[in-house]
């Protein structure tokens, strides 16, 4: 099936636990099965330079890394993954789906860290320019729900929490009611799922809204 537009970009976005990572499988099954090229890329991350900078950001270091400066290498990240990955693969006509970009910022550095909505949109108009999402999956779950899913998970993989991840449950709760206000701010773009329902329940709502939001792409 041919894409009537150049690409389409779609965001996946949810706190730690919310099932971005099971979600990014379903949505890329249901693009290949129409016959899409699909390109899948992460954030922090999705190039090489990108995936250093994620290091940086996730790993635990001795100095502390100040609420700035963490806000400067997200963007950083994010400029390699736009002109070195997202760009080129919308450009090439692919389906790209992104494990996370912008709406992350606001919810974490402004929601959970503090940092004005003003501060990030100077930075926001400088990397991204006027590229945003098509479409933006806001898998929503409770914070404690989300918590319990990373604990298992680390359990299961032998994992500690990484330096996000280990902040306490304020800082979640911060993070996942910025997430719904952007939302309902930008209700024609970011669609929200509710994540705290099993998996296969969250499967058929992705699906239901992939058919409503992305059949105006396709070609009769
Ligand atoms: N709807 C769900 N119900 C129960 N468990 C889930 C659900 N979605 C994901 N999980 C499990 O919870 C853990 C976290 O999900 P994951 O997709 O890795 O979340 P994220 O990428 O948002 O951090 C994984 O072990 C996953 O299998
Ligand atoms: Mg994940």
């Amino acid at each position: 099936m041919q894409l009537t537009h150049n690409g389409i970009f779609i965001s996946v976005e949810g706190i730690e636990g919310a099932g971005k990572s099971s979600a990014m499988l379903t949505i890329t099954n249901w693009l290949k099965d129409k016959g899409i090229s699909i390109t899948t890329t992460r954030e922090p991350g999705g190039t090489k330079i990108a995936e250093e900078i994620r290091q940086l950001i996730l790993s635990h270091n001795e100095e502390n890394i100040h609420f700035i400066t963490e806000l400067l290498l997200f963007f950083a990240a994010r400029s390699q993954n736009i002109h070195n990955c997202i760009l080129p693969a919308l450009k090439s006509g692919n389906a790209v789906i992104a494990d996370r970009f912008i709406d992350a910022t606001f919810a974490y550095q402004q929601g959970g860290r503090g940092i004005s909505e003003e501060t990030i949109s100077i930075l926001e108009k400088l990397v991204l320019n006027d590229l945003k999402p098509d479409l933006t999956i806001l898998l929503d779950v409770t914070v404690d729900t989300g918590m319990a899913r990373i604990k298992n998970r680390a359990e299961l993989n032998k994992q500690q929490p990484d330096r996000i991840e280990q902040e306490k449950l304020d800082f979640f709760t911060n993070v996942r009611n910025c997430y719904l206000q952007r939302a309902e701010k930008f209700n024609d773009r970011i669609v929200i799922v509710d994540a705290n329902q099993s998996l296969q329940d969250v499967n058929k709502q992705l699906e239901t809204i992939l058919s409503k939001k992305l059949s105006k792409y396709f070609a009769k």
